[in-house]
């Protein structure tokens, strides 16, 4: 069974208490966890949910009312940052009361909370270290919350982002679309020979350049036995960012246009009235789309509700 910490009220509550106020009675050990055992509209936590090698934290909110089999939408913190503080600082909570999505906010276990997305272990299918513990997670949540697998999308914010891309390119068989949000390419941190959850200075300060075919190669090699769909992907990147440096959004360019056999020249790249003056979205194709910050640094604000409209939500 699921074990569940929240954050508020419940926490002060003897467990026997919390366990009498779970709709549907006591679960039995074999039972499938019901979504509704989730405490409603409050970060909670949730642990002994599979395999989780480096033991990375992981809190669910549920809103009030759940969709019918709902999407599943996994947010992840940028370095310094916690699940704590990325429900805080965005709207991701606020917005599944009204669309009846299901938020995992996974925390970073490592010193500096800094995600792995360097190993060889992170960037390979079932292979191991941070990947795998938020992907257990998505598998929990499909096998008893009622989740629609063909719903599960990831998204964060700089190292959240990073992670989004290894999540896209490690374990397109799990996500169906991914939105990056001032971070680098699959693959682009990897330092297969160094510490889990290594800095890539050569990859962050732009200067890791690659062929597309070459970026692609990477995506392929993270689950080489996969021939099935690729999420689709939306990155966002500051021209003025000099933490992630915007060489990285040119790269991401290459890599997920050549996944997806578009061209490198977008569609159309357009300005959006609900965007600042100086952001452009050059759209590629159906699944990819890449904005353009002029003048934004590390990290580009969040859209929140723009997110939920590409990933079919809102
Ligand atoms: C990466 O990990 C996979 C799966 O554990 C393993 O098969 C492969 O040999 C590793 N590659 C490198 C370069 O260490
Ligand atoms: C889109 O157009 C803007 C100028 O409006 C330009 O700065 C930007 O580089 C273009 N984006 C891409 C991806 O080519
Ligand atoms: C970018 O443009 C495409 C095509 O018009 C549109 O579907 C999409 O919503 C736009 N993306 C953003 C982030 O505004």
């Amino acid at each position: 069974m699921v074990f569940f910490k929240t954050l508020s009220f419940y926490a002060l509550l003897p467990l026997v208490t919390l366990v009498a106020a779970v709709p549907n009675g006591t679960p039995s050990s074999s039972a499938p966890e019901s979504v509704t055992s989730i405490p409603a509209s409050t970060l909670t936590q949730i642990t002994d949910f599979g395999t989780n090698p480096n033991d990375v934290g992981m809190y669910v909110y549920r809103p009030a009312t759940v969709a019918d089999n709902p999407p599943l939408v996994v947010a992840l913190h940028y370095c310094t940052g916690t699940a704590q503080a990325y429900y805080e600082g965005s709207t991701f909570a606020q917005l599944s009361e009204t669309y009846g999505y299901i938020v995992l906010f996974p925390s970073s276990p490592h010193e500096g909370t800094c995600w792995d997305v360097s190993s060889n272990e992170t960037l390979t299918h079932d292979g191991g270290s941070d990947s795998l513990g938020i992907v257990s997670a998505v598998r929990y949540a499909i096998d008893n919350w009622g989740v629609d697998s063909l719903r599960v999308y990831a998204l964060g914010t700089s190292s959240g982002a990073m992670m989004t891309s290894v999540l896209a390119g490690a374990y397109p068989d799990v996500f169906s679309a991914g939105i990056v949000d001032s971070g680098v390419a699959y693959g682009c941190f990897a330092l297969p020979d160094e510490p889990e959850d290594s800095w890539n200075s050569e990859c962050a300060e732009g200067e890791l350049i690659l062929t597309g075919e070459e970026w692609a190669e990477r995506v392929y090699s993270a689950y080489p036995d996969y021939s099935g769909a690729r999420p689709k992907m939306q990155v966002w990147h500051g021209t003025a960012d000099t933490t992630i440096y915007p060489q990285n959004f040119y790269e991401e360019i290459k890599q997920w246009t050549t996944v997806f056999g578009y061209s490198e020249t977008p569609i159309s790249n357009v300005s959006e009235s609900y965007l600042p003056s100086g952001y452009s979205n050059s759209t590629y194709g159906a699944n990819f789309q890449a904005i353009l910050a002029q003048g934004v640094g590390h990290t580009v604000p969040l859209y929140e509700q723009q997110y939920l409209e590409f990933l079919g939500i809102a």
